[in-house]
Formats: structure tokens, sequence, C-alpha cells
């Protein structure tokens, strides 16, 4: 069974292989969801973008982004410098071993942003 770990709460999960990152994230008490975003997602439905994670390792262990996933993404300024390590919890299956980042932050100072 593939083991996930949030890195900001410091937990671990171990979920069955193929699982889905939110669900299983909301099922081990995960707060995924920034401020208000809380009460107003889309519900898993690849639109509103506020589910985004870091993987931080493993991300050869999480399913292919898919084109909903990929369009919602590359139009929110946090995917700038996180193009490979950057996911909705809501569109990746977990398929290995994998550190997420929940809530990253919108790092426009960092070295990547203007490149
Ligand atoms: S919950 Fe809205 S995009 Fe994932």
């Amino acid at each position: 069974m593939p083991t996930i770990t949030f890195t900001n709460e410091k937990k671990e999960i171990q979920v069955p292989e193929g699982a889905n990152l939110r669900r299983e994230a909301i099922r081990a008490g995960v707060q995924l969801y920034p401020g208000i975003h809380q009460y107003l997602n889309c519900h898993g439905l690849s639109s509103c973008g506020s589910c985004r994670v870091l993987i931080t390792k493993g991300i050869e262990n999480a399913s292919p982004k898919g084109i909903l996933e990929s369009a919602r993404l590359g139009v929110s300024l946090a995917y700038i410098g996180n193009e490979k390590t950057m996911r909705l919890a809501c569109q990746t299956r977990v398929k290995g071993d994998i550190s997420v980042a929940t809530c990253p932050a919108i790092n426009i100072y960092g070295e990547n942003f203007f490149s």
C-alpha cells in the first residue's frame, strides 16, 4: 500500500493503490483548501483549482496530468516554476509513496517566476 506523507501536517497515511489524493486527504482530516475555499470549491470537478498541492517527493508515483488539470493549472500564478510538481489533488491518483505539501503559497519573488 502506498504511503502519503503530508509534510505541513506531519501526517502519514497508507492508502490503496490508485486512491484519489483529495479523497484520502479529506478522510485523514488534512485541510487541502486555503481560507474560504474550504467551503467554496468545486468538490473535485477540476474547475476551481483550490485543491492544488506540491508533490515534493515521488512525483513519478502520481498519475499523469490530464488535459483538464493541465488547463486549470496553466491559468494559476502558483503554477509558474512548479510545473513538474504541482497537481490538483482531486485529479491525482496515488500509485506509490509520495510526499505532499498542501496549500502552496504563490512565490512571485521566486527564482523561476520571471524566467
Ligand atoms: S476541488 Fe476544485 S479543482 Fe480540485
